[in-house]
C-alpha cells in the first residue's frame, strides 16, 4: 500500500463555478445556507434524518427503529417490511405516473421500445410468476448475464418481487469469471440472452454461459432472452426461452413482503486480493439511499428524461439506471450499444431524439468525446439538457470544463458524485442547486454522511494534507457483508482505522471543506470506469503455464485514466516474443475478460522485492507510468533487478 506521503495532490485547480440562480431557484435544495443546514440537522441527529428519508418508502409493515449500530454491523429500518419491485411499480400505478415511461430503450441497431409504469408492472409480474413456477423461492441466488435490454431491469425487478437475491455479472465478463461469481454465490438460476449488440457485433453470451454452467453444479436452470436472433445451444433439460416461459402465465405476482435487512442483491467488485469480493446490500437502507440521492443530487423532476450510460452490470446500473430512478418515479433512458455506433454522435443523437434531460456518464467517457472532436456533439440540439453528472474516477479539470462547456453550454451544473460499489448510493457529490462546484473536486457530504481524511492512526489530517478517505457514521445504503466472508468485510473495510469505513481511497479537504479525491491508495485501479485489482489479473496471468510470476499495476493513460501496465517472469527456456505477449492478453481476457488485458506486457528476469518477498509495486509503477523511480530502495533485496527492469525499458 502506498504511504500517505506518496498522496500528493498535483491539482491545482482554483476556479469556483457558482450556482446558477434561475437553477437554483427551481432545485429541491436551493441554496448553501439550505444546504448546510440540511448537513447540520442530518449529522446531529442522523437517526432522525435517515427516518424522515424511510418515510418515503412504502412499507408492508413501518420499522420500529431507524439504526441498530454494533460496528461494524448496521441494521436500518429495524423490523420493517417492504418490497422493493412494489416500491418501483405498483406505488406509482395509484398515481398519475402510471402512464408514464417508466424506461425508455434503445438497441444498438436502433430498434426501440418504451415502457409505462404499467406496463414494466405488468412485465415484471408475469416474468416472476413465471420464474416461481420453476422454483425460484425467496432467498435464492439467481445470476443475471444480460446485455443492456429492458429485460435486464425486468430480471432484476422479478428477483426482488419474489425476494430472490441477484447477482447480475456484467456482460463483459469471460465465461471463467462468471462461473466463479455463480458458484460463489450458489446461485439455481441464470439469466441470459442469445446475444447483444456492441459495436455492431453479436456478444455470445449464451456460449459464455454453457461454457460457465459445466461447472457449477448449483445451477438448475437457465432462461435465454431472444434478443440477436443468432442461433443457440438450448438444453433441453435445463434452457428455458424466456417468450416461452411467459406465454401464457398471466401477469399477477403479488410481491413478497421482506424484512428491511433481507438481501436484495449481491454485486461482486474487485479487491486486493485475486478473488472479487460478494458485496451484499439490503433492501430498505439501500432503497432509501438510492431514493433519496437520485432526487437531491439529479435534481428530478416529475418530466424529466433521465439517462445514466452506466451498464446494468455495474452498481452505477443497479442504483441509477434502474432502483434509484424507478423508486422516484422518473423515466430512466437506457442505451444497449457503443457510443460510437454507427457514429461518435450516438449519445448526442440520442438526447436529441429523446430530448434528455439529465445526462450521467462517466470521466473516461468524456475523455473519449473530447478527443473524438467537438463536431459531433455540435451537430445535435443539446438544449434539452439541464444537469450532467459524472462517477467512476476523479475527473481532470480539462474534461470537466469540456463536458460543461461543450455538453452543458455553459448552462447545465455537473455534479460530480463519488462513492462505490460498497456504498451502494452517492456519499460525496454538489447537491446542484446549493454547492457551487470546483472542477476536479466532488465538494461535499450528502447529508447524513460523514466522511473524513485522516492519517494512519485515524486522526484527521490537516486542510489540503492528503490521507485516506474514511467514513465515520453508518449510512443506509452501506454494504452489510461480503457474500460468504463476513470476516474479510470485517478486516477489509472496518480494521485499517477502527471503528471508521475505509474507502481504500486517498483524498484531501481544501480550506472550503470541499473533498478531492486522488484515487486508490490500495491495489485497485480504475481503467475505463472499470474497477480491477491487479491481483485479479495477476492471477490470471500465473494460471498461464510460461509465467512464474506477475506483477501488474496501474499507469496514467490519458483516456481510460488509467492502463494496466504487466510485468511478467516466465518460465526457464520460455521465448519471450510479441507472440508470447499477444497469447498472455488473450488469456487475460478468457480468464477475466476483454477489459482487464494488459496493455503493457514487459518480461523481466525477476521482480524488484522487498528482504521480507513483498513486491515493490512502488518502483514498478514509477518504471511503468516512465518516471524515474525517486524513492527509497535500500530495502530493496538484489538492486541489480532494477538496474535490470530498467535496461530493458531502454
Ligand atoms: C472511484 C463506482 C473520484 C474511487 C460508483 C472509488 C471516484 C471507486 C469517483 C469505486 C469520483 C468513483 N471521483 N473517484 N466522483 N467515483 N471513484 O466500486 O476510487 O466501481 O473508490 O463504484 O471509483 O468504484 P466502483
Amino acid at each position: 500500500m502506498a504511504s500517505v506521503t506518496d498522496i500528493e495532490s498535483v491539482l491545482k485547480e482554483k476556479r469556483v463555478f457558482p450556482c446558477d440562480p434561475a437553477f437554483a431557484a427551481r432545485a429541491h435544495v436551493k441554496s448553501a445556507d439550505e444546504y448546510e443546514a440540511l448537513y447540520r440537522r442530518s449529522t446531529e441527529d442522523p437517526g432522525a434524518f435517515w427516518a424522515e428519508v424511510g418515510r418515503e418508502l412504502s412499507w408492508f409493515e413501518e420499522p420500529i427503529r431507524t439504526l441498530e449500530w454494533n460496528c461494524p454491523d448496521a441494521k436500518w429500518f429495524v423490523g420493517g417490511k417492504l418490497n422493493v419491485s412494489s416500491n418501483c411499480l405498483d406505488r406509482h400505478l395509484t398515481t398519475v405516473r402510471r402512464n408514464q415511461a417508466a424506461i425508455i430503450w434503445e438497441g444498438e441497431p436502433g430498434d426501440t421500445r418504451v415502457l409505462t409504469y404499467q406496463m414494466l408492472h405488468s412485465e415484471v409480474c408475469r416474468f416472476a410468476a413465471a420464474l416461481k413456477r420453476i422454483g425460484v423461492h425467496k432467498g435464492d441466488r439467481v445470476a443475471i448475464y444480460l446485455p443492456m435490454i429492458p429485460e435486464a431491469a425486468i430480471a432484476m425487478l422479478a428477483c426482488a418481487r419474489l425476494g430472490a437475491t441477484h447477482s447480475v455479472v456484467f456482460g463483459g465478463f469471460s465465461a471463467e469469471a462468471l462461473r466463479d461469481r455463480i458458484n460463489d454465490a450458489q446461485a439455481r438460476f441464470v439469466i441470459t440472452a442469445d446475444g447483444g449488440w456492441r459495436r455492431g457485433a453479436v456478444v455470445a453470451l449464451k456460449d459464455a454461459v454453457d461454457e460457465a454452467v459445466e461447472e457449477t453444479p448449483s445451477v438448475e436452470r437457465v432462461v435465454v432472452v431472444k434478443r440477436t436472433g443468432t442461433p443457440v445451444k438450448m438444453n433441453r433439460r435445463r434452457d428455458l426461452w424466456w417468450d416461452e416461459l411467459v406465454a401464457g402465465v398471466p401477469a399477477a405476482c403479488e410481491a413478497e413482503p421482506v424484512d428491511s435487512e433481507h438481501p436484495l442483491f449481491i454485486l461482486y467488485t474487485s479487491g486486493t486480493t485475486g478473488k472479487p469480493k460478494g458485496v451484499v446490500h439490503s433492501t430498505a437502507g439501500y432503497l432509501a439511499h438510492v431514493q433519496v440521492t437520485t432526487k437531491l443530487v439529479f435534481d428530478l423532476k416529475d418530466e424529466d428524461i433521465y439517462w445514466c450510460t452506466a451498464d446494468i452490470g455495474w452498481v452505477t446500473g443497479h442504483s441509477y439506471v434502474v432502483y434509484g430512478p424507478l423508486a422516484n418515479g422518473a423515466t430512466t433512458l437506457m442505451y444497449e450499444g457503443a457510443p460510437n455506433q454507427p457514429q461518435p454522435d450516438r449519445f448526442w443523437e440520442i438526447i436529441e431524439r429523446y430530448k434528455v434531460n439529465v445526462l450521467y456518464t462517466a470521466p473516461t467517457a468524456i475523455r473519449t468525446f473530447t478527443r473524438w472532436g467537438d463536431e459531433w456533439p455540435q451537430k445535435h440540439d443539446l438544449s434539452s439538457l439541464r444537469l450532467l453528472g459524472t462517477v467512476g474516477e476523479p475527473i481532470n479539470p480539462e474534461a470537466w470544463t469540456w463536458y460543461r462547456r461543450v455538453i452543458g453550454g455553459n448552462r447545465c451544473p455537473i455534479v460530480d458524485t463519488w462513492w462505490q460499489t460498497e456504498t451502494g448510493g452517492i456519499l460525496i457529490s454538489p447537491l446542484p442547486g446549493a454547492v457551487p462546484a470546483k472542477p476536479g473536486s466532488c465538494t461535499k457530504p450528502f447529508p447524513g454522511i460523514v466522511p473524513e481524511v485522516v492519517n494512519r492512526d485515524g486522526k484527521p489530517a490537516a486542510t489540503n494534507d492528503g490521507g485516506y478517505l474514511v467514513i465515520k457514521q453508518p449510512w443506509p445504503g452501506m454494504l452489510r457483508t461480503v457474500w460468504g466472508d463476513h470476516a474479510r468485510f470485517v478486516k477489509e473495510y472496518w480494521s485499517q482505522v477502527p471503528g471508521m469505513y475505509f474507502t481504500g481511497d486517498g483524498a484531501r479537504r481544501d480550506e472550503d471543506g470541499y473533498f478531492w479525491v486522488m484515487g486508490r491508495i490500495d491495489d485497485v485501479v480504475n481503467v475505463s470506469g472499470h474497477r480491477l485489482g491487479t491481483m485479479e489479473i495477476e492471477s490470471a496471468l500465473v494460471s498461464h503455464a510460461c509465467v512464474t510470476e506477475a506483477a501488474v499495476v496501474g499507469r496514467p493513460d490519458e483516456i481510460k485514466g488509467e492502463a494496466l501496465a504487466a510485468f511478467v517472469t516466465l518460465a526457464a527456456g520460455t521465448r519471450a516474443d510479441d507472440a508470447l505477449r499477444k497469447e498472455l492478453r488473450e488469456h487475460v481476457g478468457k480468464e477475466i475478460g476483454a477489459f482487464a488485458k494488459p496493455d503493457d506486457i514487459r518480461f523481466t528476469e525477476a521482480l524488484p522485492k522487498t528482504r521480507s518477498g513483498k513486491i515493490m509495486r512502488r518502483l514498478l509503477r514509477d518504471l511503468a507510468a516512465g518516471k524515474e523511480s525517486v524513492g527509497d530502495t535500500t530495502t530493496l533485496e538484489d538492486f541489480s533487478v532494477l538496474a535490470k527492469l530498467r535496461e530493458e525499458d531502454e
